[in-house]
């Protein structure tokens, strides 16, 4: 008894307002401790924002699997599944990114989708400290499938895929 006693009061004891607190200015600099030195350190296995480009890899169907697992993951909140900009965060409010399946959208570049993810565009911020070099190239490969897929005609399938649509309701 005496026990939970001293424990509770132990326990309350440590409720004290966070605001009296002694805390340091995340913005001081120490001269002697390398964590405050300037430039900020940015902690190892980050990217850096201000890299250098690297090149797309080979296009394969590994590639595009990886793209559009790291595309649900990052970027399906905002321009949906489909890639038509009506994803849930947009339906709640912020600002609707255009359709991938616009004319100047298909005309850009595949680079193009890359240096959005690096360096942000706009209202979107960037993803170059989520998403590493080699993940935005299989995102960019994996946005023109989508591309492609929203103009597919019948003709592009096979006629197996075909008869599957036939028998569609
Ligand atoms: C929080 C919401 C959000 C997320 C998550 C997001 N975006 Fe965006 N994206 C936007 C908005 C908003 C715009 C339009 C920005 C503008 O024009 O100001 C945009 C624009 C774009 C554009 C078009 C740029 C142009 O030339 O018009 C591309 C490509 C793009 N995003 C790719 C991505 C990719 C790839 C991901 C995932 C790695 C992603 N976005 C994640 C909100 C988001």
């Amino acid at each position: 008894m005496k026990r939970a006693l001293l424990l509770s009061l132990l326990v309350l004891a440590g409720c004290d307002d966070m605001n009296h607190q002694a805390k340091r200015n995340p913005y001081e600099r120490n001269a002697g401790d390398p964590r405050t030195a300037d430039p900020a350190q940015t902690p190892s296995g980050t990217v850096q924002f201000a890299e250098k480009p690297t090149k797309a890899p080979p296009l394969t169907l590994a590639l595009i699997e990886r793209g559009q697992n790291r595309y649900q993951q990052f970027c399906v909140p905002c321009h949906s599944e489909l890639g038509d900009g009506h994803g849930m965060v947009v339906q709640r409010g912020f600002s609707p990114p255009p359709s991938y399946h616009i004319d100047r959208l298909r005309e850009a570049n595949t680079a193009h989708f890359y240096d959005v993810m690096t360096n942000g565009y706009g209202a979107m911020y960037s993803f170059a400290q989520r998403v590493p070099p080699p993940d935005r190239w299989a995102i960019a490969a994996y946005i023109r499938a989508l591309q492609l897929s929203e103009q597919a005609k019948e003709t592009d399938l096979t006629p197996a895929q075909r008869a599957v649509l036939a028998s569609t309701p």
